[in-house]
């Protein structure tokens, strides 16, 4: 599938040069992967670094220009299906237990997506050994990433990246034909004359370097593809626990139905809707330790669980296109009497639309198991909602239109819910018959 072939759709004029006349992928792609590396200090910026790396060796190896984009993406997002810190703390290790098992996950949560379904493959096999996987169903692409995340975990890039690397290539060498490409390791070679590969990848503009490295222009969602993309993110953001399997489609869909109900204009429900399946973005950097905890957290759990709306917040208002987007679902925790978090912002300072994010937010949290309470019942929730609009918690008119409407509202997102449900069973029995 080429660059140009993915669904994604900008006008001609705009495909010439680097504007974008949708969603920018590239930078979407960008702040996920960031996101997943922030669980650990230690993962900072190992998606860049694998992206970076598995780019410029599909240059010397002469790829088209869309196996190099399937490489930049596929490479910041290769390990999005490692769930648990342990995981990816284990992926440090030069041979670790079990590697497929996150690489398949992550298959599975590109694969549904068209743009993504090449990309989906070339993510399932990135640590097959190059003596299993040769001339089988493995793409080169995929041998690519394995070795760029290998020479990414071997060095640091940290205080001399040009003695680091060339100290490091007997190591790597010494792995070469069974778990390194030939070729692939010769690209690697023909890059060792390149500083200024090794200087980027120790610069702190990596994020800027990797972003420019294809024209913005070339990679633009359109509007449905941005809302199945993300449907994609909802799922990665949801599906780490069971806990919060179906709570991103609940919101989303709670929120698009206040969005009519309060009678707000027909182009922000669409934007609600999206707001919706990433206001708990910034979960992707929690880890599912704390997400899952059974009891009461400790304060500093507290404080990691409260980042996520920061990080949701830092993520989407980078993405050219999605500002207004990124305050709606970042202030998801904030109060109209300003107890809220991670601004503090008060009634008047908030956004309409941010208000109604925060009641969605609420009423769909309330009626769901949480690892330390079961869900509520319909009265209970119409209880807590209006104390919370009483005690300025929560903005009084939203609540007061969700209470008019509470059966038709609970019905919707309960449909949608059972949906997500479905879909997070069948994601569970592939990952379980993978296993066995
Ligand atoms: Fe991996
Ligand atoms: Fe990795
Ligand atoms: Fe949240």
């Amino acid at each position: 599938m080429a660059v140009e072939d993915r669904n994604i759709t900008c006008t001609t004029q705009e495909k010439a040069g680097d504007s974008c006349c949708g969603i920018p992928l590239l930078g979407f792609v960008l702040c996920l992967a960031e996101m997943v590396d922030l669980v650990n200090r230690r993962l900072l910026e190992h998606h860049l670094k694998v992206a970076y790396l598995a780019f410029r060796f599909g240059e010397v190896l002469g790829f088209s220009e869309r196996s190099l984009g399937d490489l930049l993406l596929g490479g910041l997002l290769h390990d999005i299906g490692a769930f648990s810190l342990w995981e990816r703390l284990d992926a440090l290790h030069f041979e670790f237990h079990n590697p497929h098992h996150h690489a398949f996950v992550a298959y599975l949560l590109l694969k549904d997506f068209a743009p993504f379904a090449s990309l989906a493959e070339i993510v399932r096999y990135h640590h097959v050994p190059w003596e299993e996987g040769r001339g089988g169903t493995v793409p080169l692409e995929s041998h690519v990433i394995h070795f760029a995340d290998r020479v990414s975990i071997t060095c640091s890039f940290r205080k001399d990246p040009l003695g680091e690397i060339r100290e490091k290539e007997p190591f790597l060498r010494s792995f070469v034909p069974r778990l390194f490409h030939p070729e692939v390791f010769e690209a690697f070679r023909k890059l060792l004359s390149r500083d200024y590969v090794w200087f980027d990848l120790a610069s702190p503009h990596l994020r800027r370097i990797v972003h420019d490295l294809i024209p913005s222009g070339r990679l633009c969602l359109n509007t449905e593809d941005f809302l199945r993309f993300c449907q994609v993110v909802a799922h990665l953001i949801d599906f780490r626990s069971a806990f919060t399997a179906t709570h991103s489609a609940g919101v989303a869909r709670t929120a698009h139905r206040l969005g009519e109900l309060t009678g707000l204009p027909q182009s922000k429900h669409v934007l609600l809707f999206a707001a919706g399946l990433l206001h708990d973005l910034g979960k992707i950097a929690i880890p599912v330790e704390i997400l899952e905890k059974p009891g009461p957290l400790t304060e500093k759990e507290m404080h990691i669980m409260k980042s996520h709306a920061y990080h949701t917040f830092m993520a989407l208002s980078w993405i050219q296109g999605l500002r207004d987007v990124a305050f709606w679902a970042s202030e998801h925790h904030e109060r109209c009497n300003g107890r809220g978090y991670p601004f503090g912002r008060t009634e008047e300072e908030l956004l309409f639309e941010s208000r109604l994010l925060a009641v969605a937010d609420v009423f769909v949290a309330l009626s769901e198991d949480r690892p330390y309470r079961p869900a509520l019942g319909p009265r209970r929730i119409r209880e807590i909602l209006e104390n919370m609009a009483s005690s300025k918690s929560l903005d009084v008119d939203i609540v007061g239109v969700l209470l008019d409407h509470f059966d038709e509202v609970r019905a919707s997102c309960r449909e949608v819910q059972e949906q997500s449900a479905l879909e997070y069973a069948a994601f569970r029995q592939e990952i379980v018959r993978f296993a066995g």
